[in-house]
């Protein structure tokens, strides 16, 4: 039932600050994190090495944001890598790997042969899914469920921000395991979390007819970029995949710093680019250098369009539209970025007479290798 709306994928953007809310709801008590589902586990977290992420598309890109957060909040290191990849190049596994696979259907048959293939090599699997009592859950050591409800269309969306969700619940919840933050660190981060939900309503409203408007006065654009650095790296992937897959637009993602090892080269006039911009608040650094490739790009004539923090007035003279996400700490950035560039996948594709909801040539579960 779309309830009103014209497509799921419309109704599924407009919950996605319940997804984070109800992933969260009842893990999170007075600043500390409690996930029932993970107790008894504290020997498995406190004795890993390493930890690889598995997942495909969409969830693979929600396994790179979460990287930066395990990193930086548990100080274990992380790989993240496309499960079809994983299962079929001998990788180096044991009992101090944790894999955690990454899926809304939890019935992908990649991510499954490769959770599979890696409980044979011996390492501890976790599944992070948003659908009860799926193959994939039934099939590793533990779960912890996203609570984004369920997901009709093809195009993932409030299930990558439950997952991102989820995600930074485990990583708080295994460097308290670990000692790594203080108790007062994990509230001030779980308190950055619980804020979440009411920013992403933010944008909805603020944002979100100016967003469609704009997707409808492109739907002749024959290519988009997307460019982004540290988390809002693959926010960029996420963006351009959602708007291959439903608008059929030749679009890609790139990391910022990469643009002049190659990208560079397809900047031409008129060329649309959106560019995620860090707060200057948590790095000048990164945030500058995102906006001097802003101008290194605008002086080739791309039409740029960011997306930036309230208040940010540094990106305005290299500008062509500027859209506006709430503040927030550096790691829940990409939570907020995200919902523009769904919004505009789904403008764009409804601008172009497409059914959202069932793009051409996918399936919203791959269940064949
Ligand atoms: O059900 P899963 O999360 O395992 O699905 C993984 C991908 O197939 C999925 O995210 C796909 O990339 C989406 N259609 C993207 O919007």
């Amino acid at each position: 039932d779309k309830g009103g709306w014209s497509s799921f994928m419309a109704k599924e953007v407009s919950e996605e600050p319940e997804a984070v809310a109800k992933t969260v709801l009842g893990r999170v008590r007075d600043g500390a994190v409690v996930i029932p589902e993970l107790d008894g586990l504290d020997e498995l977290f406190a004795g890993i090495s390493r930890v690889v992420v598995i997942a495909c598309g969409t969830a693979a890109y929600a396994g790179q944001v979460g990287k930066y957060a395990i990193e930086q909040w548990a100080r274990i290191p992380v790989d993240v890598e496309l499960a079809h990849e994983f299962r079929y190049r001998d990788p180096v596994i044991g009992p101090d790997t944790l894999v955690v696979s990454i899926s809304q259907s939890g019935e992908t048959m990649d991510t499954l042969m490769a959770v599979k293939y890696a409980r044979e090599q011996g390492a501890r699997t976790l599944s992070i899914c948003n659908t009860q009592g799926a193959t994939i859950p039934r099939e590793s050591d533990a779960v912890v469920y996203t609570h984004a409800g369920p997901e009709v269309a093809v195009a993932s969306t409030k299930a990558f921000v439950a997952q991102i969700t989820a995600l930074y619940l485990l990583a708080l919840h295994v460097a308290r395991v670990r000692g790594s933050m203080t108790a007062e660190q994990i509230a001030r981060e779980t308190h950055e979390l619980e804020a979440v939900p009411e920013k992403i309503s933010t944008i909805l409203e603020r944002e979100q007819e100016r967003i469609t408007q704009l997707a409808g006065w492109m739907a002749d654009t024959r290519s988009v970029l997307f460019l982004g650095r540290h988390v809002g790296f693959p926010i960029a992937l996420e963006g351009a995949l959602k708007l291959k897959e439903i608008s059929y637009i030749h679009a890609e993602g790139f990391a910022a710093g990469e643009l002049k090892h190659g990208p560079i080269a397809l900047i031409e006039p008129g060329q649309p680019v959106f560019v995620i911009v860090p707060s200057p608040r948590d790095s000048t650094l990164l945030h500058d250098k995102v906006v001097s490739n802003i101008q290194e790009i605008r002086a080739r004539g791309a039409r740029v369009i960011v997306i930036a923090e309230e208040g940010d007035a540094s990106v305005l003279p290299f500008s062509d539209e500027v859209l506006r996400i709430p503040l927030a700490g550096a790691l829940f950035e990409p939570l907020l970025a995200v919902v523009p560039l769904h919004i505009f996948a789904m403008g764009l594709a409804t601008a172009k007479g497409l059914d959202v909801d069932q793009p051409r040539n996918l399936a919203k579960s791959v269940t064949v290798e």
